[in-house]
């Protein structure tokens, strides 16, 4: 399995040029970059050879859902990729995140549209304190949730790609280490075989750069990383690179 690479840019650059610039020194095989809304279009035109991620998409197909952008209209964009239930949407600062239910919602109508889904789970610090167990237990949940009735779609293993990202390693500075890591990707990918019969690829996210990258994507059983604050350092990224 080919490792991956998933850039989010979460609510940056300031200006299009800036993202311009940024994707152009990101443009590489196996990338899979994912820039906010407004720098889609000039992304798309940079790109050559990454491909384009949206942050999310909104289940309904056209219609009347002020302030959403639909699967349909990111796909007019060359999306091939969406984010589903990061953990900053599921738990945003302002509060009013997504339930799994609404991620769910979003995950069948996007796989439908014919996008490939990156799926967040992961667990917060008072979880994980209770053991890797109690870890697997809730992070298990959420897929079982987040998941519900894909098992009728005819996925595969493209369409579906699964991010774990321990909340507490997320923007921190302290990354999950990859021995663990590995052992979460391990049992996701054991739920994934034997509920949905796919072979799923697992990244890693949560404090990944170019110091620490290596033991991540060394290990055989992590097939790529979802990158945030590493992702906005064309240096840096093009050493995980
Ligand atoms: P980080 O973010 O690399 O800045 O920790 C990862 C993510 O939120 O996907």
């Amino acid at each position: 399995m080919k490792k991956l690479l998933v850039a989010n840019w979460k609510t940056n650059p300031l200006t299009t040029k800036e993202a311009v610039k940024l994707a152009k020194a990101e443009d590489h095989k196996g990338v899979v970059i994912a820039p906010p809304h407004v720098f889609l279009e000039s992304a798309s035109k940079t790109l050559k050879k990454a491909k384009l991620a949206s942050q999310d998409a909104f289940w309904g197909d056209l219609g009347a859902y002020t302030g959403e952008i639909s699967w349909r209209q990111l796909k007019e964009f060359g999306v091939e990729y969406v984010i589903l239930g990061h953990s900053e949407r599921r738990n945003p600062p302002v509060g009013g995140g997504e339930t799994d239910e609404l991620i769910n919602k979003k995950l069948l109508s996007a796989l439908e549209g014919g996008l490939n889904i990156i799926l967040c789970v992961g667990e917060p610090k008072e979880i994980r304190e209770k053991g890797i167990e109690t870890a697997k237990n809730y992070v298990q949940n959420q897929l079982e949730k987040d998941l519900k009735g894909a098992e009728n779609l005819k996925l595969k293993t493209e369409n579906l790609i699964i991010a774990y990202e321990p909340i507490w390693a997320i923007g921190t500075g302290t990354p999950d280490t990859p021995e663990s890591a590995a052992e979460m990707s391990i049992f996701i990918k054991s739920l994934l075989t034997t509920n949905y019969s796919l072979q799923t690829k697992v990244l890693y996210g949560g404090s990944v750069n170019g110091r620490n990258s290596s033991g991540f994507l060394s290990h055989p059983e992590i097939d790529g990383a979802l990158v945030g604050g590493a992702s906005l350092n064309p240096e840096e990224f093009n050493k995980l690179i």
